[in-house]
């Protein structure tokens, strides 16, 4: 194996088109996102055809851009690492087409990677001295899962969400109290000019699955909350909602993480994906470690929402242990971690 390992990364599994180069799985050397959210803004949410027709406009120039910021030429990438699943449909093709048409062409390893393991792997890149096994939280758009990270690209779930994801509950319960897309940073800034004390929601607990979560009932109490408000005539304080909901999901989130840790018995706990961007999330886990004395890992928030340079650096642990894809490399849209 060389000393300096080159991967080129690519990600289009929602609305986000992006590539970046990663030196040997922690260093990145640049990081291309094209993020569509203003044309999906309009609809209310991503709308996959659209978002499948610009990652098709779009893919070529952001690898173009990836290649000249890394100041790197073709010659000098090792492999193609390219997500292809979970996602939509149309956007994980657009990449994973792109990413064969490359390897066929140059004659470059393959490396197919899953979006959830690119999140995890964001916390190689923010801290270089981070190493399985450990705890990490993963929360996003379109997955909530509580992860024993054994080993690089070696997982097991502890505990997963059984009905929305903790993205789409901030995304659902923004649209309700008239926040556009995407909900989330909304919620978070609005939720800064509440009281988290003003409306308490309940925290879903599935009994025998403590490690499990449930949004889709907090989301309910939230429609409750504002239509019997409304019916009873009295106003609808929305910075109050959005407090009152935020601090429920971190209260969730913080409950069901310190159990895990202390299941495991680990020393080192992350956080990864989307929503790991919240300012009320990343404070109660920071916390709730220093607390009972576990390490806290959290990517930057531009390595937190969908990036290229997350899908490198997991890409990069795959191609070291031998990881190769063929041409009949298919997207999975319910690829399973
Ligand atoms: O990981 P991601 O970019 O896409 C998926 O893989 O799903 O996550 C996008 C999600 C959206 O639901 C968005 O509302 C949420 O992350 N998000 C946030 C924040 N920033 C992004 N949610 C809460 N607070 C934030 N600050
Ligand atoms: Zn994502």
């Amino acid at each position: 194996m060389k000393d300096e390992v080159l991967i080129l990364g690519i990600e289009s599994s929602c609305d986000e088109t992006a590539a970046a180069v990663v030196k040997n799985g922690r260093e990145v050397l640049s990081n291309v996102i094209y993020s569509q959210i203003d044309l999906h803004k309009l609809y209310g949410g991503v709308v996959p055809e659209i978002a499948s027709r610009k990652h098709i406009e779009k893919i070529n120039q952001v690898i173009k851009k990836a290649l000249e910021d890394a100041n790197v030429t073709w010659d000098d990438i090792d492999a193609i690492a390219v997500t292809y699943g979970p996602g939509l449909v149309g956007a994980l093709l657009v990449g994973v087409a792109e990413a064969k048409a490359i390897s066929f062409a140059l004659d470059k390893p393959l490396v197919g990677v899953n979006h959830i393991s690119g999140h995890i792997s964001a916390n190689y890149i923010q801290d270089k001295n981070l190493e399985p096994p450990f705890l990490c939280m993963v929360v996003s758009g379109g997955h909530t899962h509580l992860v024993m990270v054994n080993d690089y690209g070696e997982y097991d779930i502890l505990g997963r969400t059984r009905d929305d994801a903790c993205g789409e509950a901030f995304d659902k319960v923004a649209r309700a109290i008239g926040l556009g897309y995407p909900g989330g940073p909304k919620v978070d800034k609005l939720s800064k000019e509440g009281n988290k004390e003003a409306i308490h929601f309940p925290r879903a607990v599935i009994t025998d699955y403590p490690l499990d979560f449930s949004f889709s009932g907090l989301k309910s109490a939230v429609l409750n909350h504002i239509n019997s408000s409304k019916m009873k005539g009295e106003e609808v304080n929305v910075a109050d909602i959005a407090a009152s909901f935020q601090d429920c999901v971190v209260d969730m989130i913080v409950s069901r993480t310190m159990l895990a840790a202390e299941e495991k018995k680990v020393k080192d706990i992350a956080l990864a994906g989307g929503v790991a961007a919240n300012s009320g999330i990343r404070n109660g886990l920071k916390n709730a470690c220093a607390e009972h004395g576990y390490n806290f890992y959290c990517p930057d928030f531009i390595y937190c929402t969908d990036n290229a340079a997350m899908i490198a650096s997991a890409g990069y642990y795959e191609y070291i242990k031998g990881t190769r894809h063929g041409y009949d490399l298919n997207a999975v849209p319910n690829l399973k971690l």
